[in-house]
């Protein structure tokens, strides 16, 4: 069968490396992919919002899936089109994509279905969103309700700097219309994890944990980014606490779509924060997280499109996860100035001696291929990535892999997997 992948990031390469691997598939196209994709698939120049485009490409293709990268097309409705071309496309419709486009729509829904999360409050007027700062007092979060590349939320120590962040969203409107509305909410304390999980509109299978690192620097520190590196498992989600969060997080969201009239089918990603009262929502996703996604599929036995078919005819109840148990390490290498901005055309060296090594793969995000080499284009320009007999092996042997690759003023994290040696 022939398969579109939507999308040109890590994440992206990830699927399309676990796809290719499908015995149910012949031929992959990617839109618009990149640099890496594209020697494992055949990739298109079409837009990830040029809904049209794509919904004309995959009639003219025949094509037999359709599995989305992005928030964007997805909340964009994406889906409803192509379902209404009777094409199969593997996603949530834009009534549940609202889970990630809105985060009043996920926090009011989260009221309506008791799901643990933070409490908060919801404004369409700064000086009513300024009192309640006044109020409540900081530490604070504030939050754009709209989409912002994951930039829209502010963690504010003081109730000055929560009055600068009302203005800078909703007065200089720095995220546009995603910033009409604003969400402030409680500061939670704790160890963040990932939770994904496929749902049929009905059932549901728990991927294995994971956790992202979303600041620049070491230790936590700098501004947030799309996410500069991945490890699965992640320790502080317990075989006991992954129950919980399927039961108390997951099944509700799964239950209260379905009461409203809006069946979830697709990746439901939770982003928690384990607190002391136990696991709290702080966003969720509706498809996979980049690069939590890298660092999950290589340790996936199972074939994902046997997965993806399973979840699209209603047919996940039965469905067992088969699982390498080796942890997987990703460390992202970035372009000199990432997450501002940042520079671009740069050769990358040192892809094949990476390759060489045993157990890494290198997915790519911002690369793209001119004249036989390998340029960077974006600002997170790989994820290298590599299993290990335990934690510190896999971290050794990813950081020996991102050691052979280098491109002018790359940087990366140094303690990608830290947190998982200290539960150890
Ligand atoms: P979000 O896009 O909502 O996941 O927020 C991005 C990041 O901001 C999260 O990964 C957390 O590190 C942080 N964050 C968001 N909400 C809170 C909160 N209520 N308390 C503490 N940190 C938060
Ligand atoms: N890793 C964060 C995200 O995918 O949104």
């Amino acid at each position: 069968m022939k398969i579109l992948v939507i999308g040109s990031g890590g994440r992206e390469h990830a699927l399309v490396w676990k796809i290719a691997q499908s015995k149910l598939v012949d031929k992959i196209f990617c839109a618009p992919g990149n640099g890496g994709i594209a020697e494992i698939a055949e990739c298109v120049n079409i837009k990830v919002d040029d809904i049209a485009g794509l919904l004309k490409f995959a009639i003219e293709k025949k094509i037999d899936l359709t599995v989305v990268g992005p928030e964007i097309p997805l909340v964009a409705g994406i889906v409803d089109k192509f379902q209404a071309k009777g094409l199969k496309i593997f996603g949530p419709n834009k009534f549940a994509a609202q889970l990630e486009g809105s985060k009043v729509f996920a926090k009011e829904f989260m009221v309506r279905n008791n799901i643990p999360t933070a409490k908060f409050k919801s404004f369409d007027d700064s000086l009513n969103a300024k009192d309640y700062i006044d109020e409540v007092g900081a530490p604070l979060v504030v939050k754009a309700e709209g989409l912002a590349s994951g930039k829209g939320v502010i963690i504010c120590s003081s109730e000055t700097e929560a009055e600068s962040a009302i203005d800078l969203i909703m007065e200089e409107k720095v995220f546009k219309e995603a910033g009409n509305r604003v969400v402030i909410e409680e500061y939670l304390e704790g160890e963040e994890a990932s939770i994904l999980a496929i749902s049929d509109g009905e059932n549901f299978v728990v991927l294995e944990s994971s956790q992202d690192h979303k600041r620049i620097f070491d230790n936590d520190q700098g501004p947030n980014t799309g996410g500069m590196g991945a490890y699965s498992p992640a320790p502080v989600v317990s075989e006991n606490l992954k129950q919980e969060i399927a039961q108390e997080i997951l099944k509700p969201v799964i239950d209260g779509m379905k009461k409203e009239g809006h069946e979830f089918r697709g990746v439901l990603y939770a982003g928690l924060m384990i607190t002391k009262e136990g696991p709290k929502v702080l966003e969720f996703n509706v498809r996979f997280g980049d690069p939590e996604t890298q660092a999950i599929l290589p340790r996936l036995k199972s074939d994902l499109v046997e997965i993806i078919f399973a979840a699209l005819d209603g047919k996940l109840a039965d469905f067992k996860l088969e699982w390498d148990s080796r942890p997987c390490v990703c460390v992202v290498m970035a372009a000199g100035g990432y997450p501002g901005d940042y520079e671009k055309n740069k050769l990358i060296s040192g892809l094949d001696k990476a390759k060489e090594l045993k157990d890494i793969v290198v997915f790519h995000a911002g690369t793209k291929r001119e004249n036989g080499k390998i340029l960077t284009s974006g600002g997170r320009v790989l994820g290298v990535t590599g299993l290990g007999n335990g934690i510190t092996d896999a971290i050794d042997k990813t950081y020996q892999a991102v050691a052979k690759i280098s491109f002018e003023k790359a940087h990366f994290r140094k303690d990608i997997g830290a947190k998982a040696i200290r539960r150890m």
